[in-house]
């Protein structure tokens, strides 16, 4: 790897022990020490050296059965050459492993087949995270979100055999301010074949991935429960699949969305910001204050950024800003996109209040626009995830496959919470 000592800083110190782990792991090394000179006591060093090893012991191959052995570190020191261990130090070495935790166990999540990992079976797994770590997490079903109106939710789930789950999880510590109340709304589509406006066989396999939003969610509500930020929080994932089926929803439907905005559906492919469009407004109802969804929204943001850096968009820039400095702050790439009134006759359609799509040019752009109709005036952010959920090459400090981008941006969000 390519450091330079001026240069130096704690995301390069997390690669370096994701690439040592991983370096020693396949060569059966199973208990590693990792002294850290002085400069690296710094409490965001120590942390960020113990994120990058767990995050370098991810494995993303569960399903092999032909494996040698569990190759993997049992024993992580860190030794501080005789610096002495204070609490700062011990409080620091937690957090980086809970964070990291919570990565992989989003990683876990994405890396999932559809047939392993239903809407039903994802709320599964979100109780028992819940349950583990001493979260609130209620499961609505097919009538609830029918009586609660979610008429944008259900047209993409009505299509499916599998039922749709809308999951809620509350972080309300009775000692934190009643605001900000922070909404993490999560794309929770669990298998995205397009529906009636199908998609190219070639590459759908990865739409097994498509519910990362919902599963960043998950992993940064386990981080949180153990953190315990004086910050109130609750996440809404409405997790469904998309399907092409008798029953499906199709182009030229108009739908009613819970806002009571109609949509024409222009192709039954551009599914997430529908489902995304009824739990914001859920999200609302529910007394959310500021909003952040991280979904895998479209197929343009890989186009503009690559598999590198999530874009990011939203009109209160300050809300932004906070967004974009806990990236910068956690290592995690992000990229503000535009978002402009002029967009907005884009996806206006002539039969209804919106369209659901506003064509090639600008896609990532329009889509995250049609998500902000539904914020309104609350401040939101949105991440586009497509991209950076996934990545397609091997890293000498990642595995290749799922990333659990954006895991660490929301934690430190929320650890550092607004003021008003
Ligand atoms: N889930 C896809 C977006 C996606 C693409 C995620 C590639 C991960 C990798 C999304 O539901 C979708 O199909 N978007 C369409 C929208 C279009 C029909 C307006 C797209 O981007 O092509
Ligand atoms: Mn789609
Ligand atoms: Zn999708």
């Amino acid at each position: 790897m390519w450091l330079e000592k001026e240069k130096f800083n704690s995301a390069q110190l997390r690669r370096l022990a994701g690439a040592a782990v991983r370096y020693l792991r396949v060569r059966g090394v199973t208990e590693v020490v990792w002294v850290l000179d002085e400069k690296e006591t710094e409490p965001g060093n120590i942390q960020a050296t113990v994120e990058g090893a767990i995050l370098g012991d991810y494995d993303s191959d569960p399903y092999r059965t032909e494996r040698d052995g569990e190759r993997r570190i049992d024993v992580l020191a860190l030794a501080t050459g005789g610096l002495g261990v204070n609490d700062q130090a011990r409080a620091a070495l937690s957090r980086g492993r809970i964070i990291a935790e919570a990565q992989n166990f989003t990683r876990e999540l994405v890396n999932e087949p559809s047939n392993r990992l239903t809407p039903t079976l994802l709320a599964e797994r979100a109780q028992q995270m819940a349950a583990q770590f001493g979260l609130e997490c209620q499961v609505l079903g097919p009538k609830e979100i029918r009586d609660l109106k979610m008429g944008a939710f259900w047209a993409v789930a009505q299509g499916s055999e599998e039922p749709p789950r809308l999951i809620v999880i509350r972080y309300l510590p009775q000692d934190a301010p009643d605001s900000p109340v922070v909404g993490l709304v999560g794309k929770g589509i669990t298998f995205d074949t397009g529906g009636i406006s199908i998609k190219p066989s070639e590459a759908m396999h990865e739409m097994k991935t498509d519910m990362a939003g919902g599963a960043t969610m998950l992993g940064v509500m386990r981080a949180v429960a153990q953190l315990k930020p004086r910050v109130r929080a609750i996440a809404l994932i409405p997790a469904t699949e998309n399907m092409p089926s008798g029953k499906a929803y199709k182009p030229g439907d108009i739908i009613t969305s819970m806002s009571g905005k109609t949509v024409e559906i222009l192709n039954t492919d551009a599914e997430g910001r529908l489902v995304l469009a009824d739990a914001l407004t859920y999200a609302k109802q529910l007394g959310c204050t500021v909003l952040v969804d991280a979904a895998t929204l479209t197929g343009a943001v890989t186009i503009a950024l690559g598999n590198i850096t999530t874009g990011v968009f939203g009109w209160k820039q300050e809300w932004v800003d906070r967004v974009l400095a806990s990236a910068a702050a956690v290592g995690e790439r992000m990229w503000q996109l535009p978002v402009d009134e002029e967009y907005r006759e884009l996806y206006r359609s002539t039969i209804a209040d919106l369209a659901n799509t506003g064509g090639r040019y600008g896609g990532a752009i329009t889509a995250a626009m049609f998500i902000g109709e539904f914020a309104g005036d609350t401040p939101w952010v949105h991440l586009d995830i497509a991209g950076t959920r996934w990545s397609n090459e091997e890293k000498p400090y990642l595995a290749k496959g799922p990333t659990g981008h954006p895991v660490r941006t929301l934690v430190h969000l929320l650890m550092n919470p607004v003021t008003k």
